[in-house]
């Protein structure tokens, strides 16, 4: 965890210079409303150069670099330099640096680092999951009526989101509020930190939630991917919360929409 600290802060620096010189960041399309830009770049030389010096052997996988295999077969760091590029790029200070560190198939350890807010959102398996060395703890809220959800509009082409405007109208229809923040990362550190009661994102990268899910589950949280597995990190799918909200949420979810037409969306 302080390799992964220590990294996370000095590659928060940069992003701290970059945000707001959008001007000055070649910004380039990946796909529809997906960009990324040379702050997103450089903040992941940064974090490759650091947790490399700190892990020689570790293997990684990146948003921008993609896989790379290090000698150590068993561990790897899973990165997204900057998760929420989209508000980044608009000077909308809810974005963060997100690292998770593999071993064996399994997430041991995640950062997740606000540079603007200043919050750093940290867990490793066993040892509970802190903000800025606070304890988090999910919120305690139980009934979807009372609950404040998060979600993520998924990447998909301009004009093809009926399947999720029905599942968010269904869930809108049951539940207090509904916010859509544009960092999936700090979606799930918001959850572990009580400040939603719940999240649901499909469409979504390793790199987007690696850290977060376990900072989530370290917080006392529950996620499963909409058919109620564990498979997160490939299928993409998110459904958080604390227990209760996690359960009515999914069998919300599963009912607005059947998981087979979830995954085709
Ligand atoms: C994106 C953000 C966004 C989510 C997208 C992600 P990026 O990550 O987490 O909230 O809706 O699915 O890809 O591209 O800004 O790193």
């Amino acid at each position: 965890l302080n390799v992964m600290v220590a990294a996370a802060m000095k590659a928060g620096r940069t992003l701290a210079r970059d945000f707001g010189e959008v001007e000055n960041l070649q910004v380039s399309r990946k796909g529809p409303g997906d960009f990324v830009s040379a702050a997103d770049k450089k903040a992941e030389q940064t974090l490759i150069a650091e947790l490399s010096r700190a892990r020689p052997g570790y293997g990684f996988l990146c948003e921008e670099t993609g896989a790379v295999e290090g000698p150590d077969k068993s561990h790897r760091w899973i990165i997204d330099p900057l998760d929420g590029t989209t508000n980044f790029l608009h000077g909308i200070p809810i974005f963060a640096i997100s690292i998770a560190l593999e071993r064996e198939g399994q997430i041991v350890a995640g950062v997740v680092f606000n540079p603007v807010m200043n919050e750093l959102f940290l867990a490793e398996k066993g040892g509970g999951a802190f903000m800025n060395d606070r304890r988090l703890r999910v919120a305690v809220r139980s009934e979807l009526p009372d609950a404040l959800i998060g979600t993520g509009i998924p990447f998909v082409g301009h004009g093809e989101h009926g399947k999720y405007l029905r599942t968010l109208a269904a869930v809108m229809a049951e539940v207090a509020g509904v916010r859509r923040a544009g960092a999936a990362a700090l979606d799930l550190a918001w959850t572990a930190a009580g400040r939603f009661d719940g999240f649901w994102e499909t469409g979504l990268h390793p790199w987007d939630i690696a850290a977060g899910l376990l900072i989530l589950r370290e917080a006392g949280g529950f996620v499963t991917d909409m058919v109620g597995g564990d498979s997160m990190l490939t299928s993409g799918e998110v459904v958080a919360g604390n227990e209760a909200i996690q359960r009515q949420l999914l069998a919300l979810l599963q009912r607005a929409t059947p998981p087979a037409a979830a995954r085709a969306s």
